[in-house]
């Protein structure tokens, strides 16, 4: 990911202001327990954050992960623009923009909040969720040429380099998604899908809240699915296998159907399936249909702050541990100071198996999600309202 290394340079030169006709430093905040600095920036109408690390001989100035825009170009220029207007001595860089391997289709991109009031222009839609290199869903797009599939990839390198071949196939009915498919699933209207694929997914062993496979997950997608829609798990873990099938019979959903198959031969293979076939491993499918309507999903959620604003008792009162409450958690990882007057907190909150990690702005007059709003969930506008409640001091 872009960064590049400098000699240690005075601070006092990194202000709020333009740097170059595309990037502006929007503001500078400094960790209150390191000497860590993050820059907000804007470049070419996106926002995001600059992290700037401290080791004792040299810095590194490079993207943020939470906010990163999926275009790795737009966080380049402008680690570019900010070392050339304060005339950084850089030791070290890989910002060289290499325009025939990294742009990115755009009309195929849409991020989570494009969901917000998206339209579906296909009748039939299908979701996949972390398709990896692609072959999969590509190749269902070319052989379905009516139906929208909607790949969702949490890996953005994976999400660019696909987006990149829709447009070499010249596919009309693709969209990526470079976001937490457990998150985006909620974004989806009700009824309206007649796949889901999730093809090999990390089985997880060590951390399970981190799976994909989940009761609310399942839920969720019967709610998407249309009737007859179908869920298809693909996996070589006998372990993920069991456990899925465990959800999956589970007595939170009433309304599905559960196959099991064994070895079962697909049209196309990924680059993971034939791994494990050259090791002659045996490869599970479970299928779960919907067998019912769902109701409408609601997405009336505010996100906004309210009265909100900074005063320093805010700065006694966070506390670093994680508060767990029914269902959902909030934690405060980090708190930046910008000035006298303002803040930045980065925090983990939302359900225990799909927790969003977000930034809260807050100064005198206002507090807002940098550099976007959660997902529009139940449990995270439960936890923005515990947010609320906590930062009201
Ligand atoms: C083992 S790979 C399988 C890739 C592909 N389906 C295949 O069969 O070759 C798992 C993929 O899921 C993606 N992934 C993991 N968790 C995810 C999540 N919560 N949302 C979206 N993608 C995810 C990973 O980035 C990775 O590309």
């Amino acid at each position: 990911m872009p960064h590049i290394t400098v000699k240690p340079f005075d601070t006092s030169l990194l202000v709020a202001g333009k740097c170059s006709e595309a990037t502006e430093i929007l503001f500078v905040a400094q960790d209150n327990f390191s000497s860590d600095e993050l820059l907000g920036i804007k470049h070419d109408q996106e926002e995001f954050l600059l992290h700037l690390k401290k080791n004792s001989q040299s810095w590194l100035l490079k993207y943020d992960k939470v906010t990163r825009p999926l275009n790795v170009n737009l966080v380049k220029e402008a680690i570019g623009d900010v070392s050339k207007s304060l005339g950084l001595d850089v030791l070290q860089s890989n910002i060289t923009i290499h325009p025939t391997k990294a742009t990115i289709s755009s009309r195929y991109e849409k991020t989570i909040e494009d969901f917000v009031d998206i339209q579906f222009p296909f009748s039939t839609v299908a979701i996949e969720v972390g398709f990896g290199s692609g072959k999969h869903l590509l190749h269902q797009a070319q052989k379905n040429p009516e139906t929208l599939f909607i790949g969702i990839e949490i890996h953005t390198p994976s999400a660019a380099q696909v987006l990149k071949q829709i447009e070499l196939l010249g596919l009309q009915n693709v969209w990526v998604v470079n976001y937490d498919a457990r998150l985006l699933l909620e974004m989806i209207p009700s009824n309206i899908c007649s796949q889901i694929f999730v093809h090999f997914p990390v089985p997880w062993d060590k951390k399970p809240q981190r799976r994909v496979i989940s009761t609310a997950f399942l839920q969720e997608s019967m709610r998407v699915l249309d009737v007859n829609g179908r869920l298809e798990l693909r996996t070589d873990s006998p372990k993920y296998f069991w456990y899925s099938v465990e959800t999956f019979l589970g007595e939170h959903v009433a309304k599905t159907n559960v196959e099991i198959r064994k070895n079962e031969a697909l049209e196309v293979t990924s680059k993971y399936e034939a791994r494990w076939l050259r090791q002659e491993k045996d490869i599970y499918d479970v299928y779960v249909t919907a067998i019912e309507k769902s109701d409408e999903r609601v997405l009336s959620f505010d996100f906004s702050f309210g009265e909100i604003s900074y005063k320093k008792e805010i700065l006694d009162k966070i506390s670093y541990k994680p508060k767990l409450f029914e269902g959902f958690f909030m934690h405060f990882e980090r708190l930046f100071k910008i000035g006298e007057n303002a803040i930045l907190l980065k925090l983990a909150f939302g359900s225990f198996d799909r927790p969003e990690h977000k930034y809260i702005y807050i100064d005198k007059s206002k507090a807002y999600y940098f550099n976007s709003n959660p997902v529009k969930t139940l449990t995270n506008h439960k936890t923005h309202l515990k947010i609320l409640e906590y930062l009201d001091v």
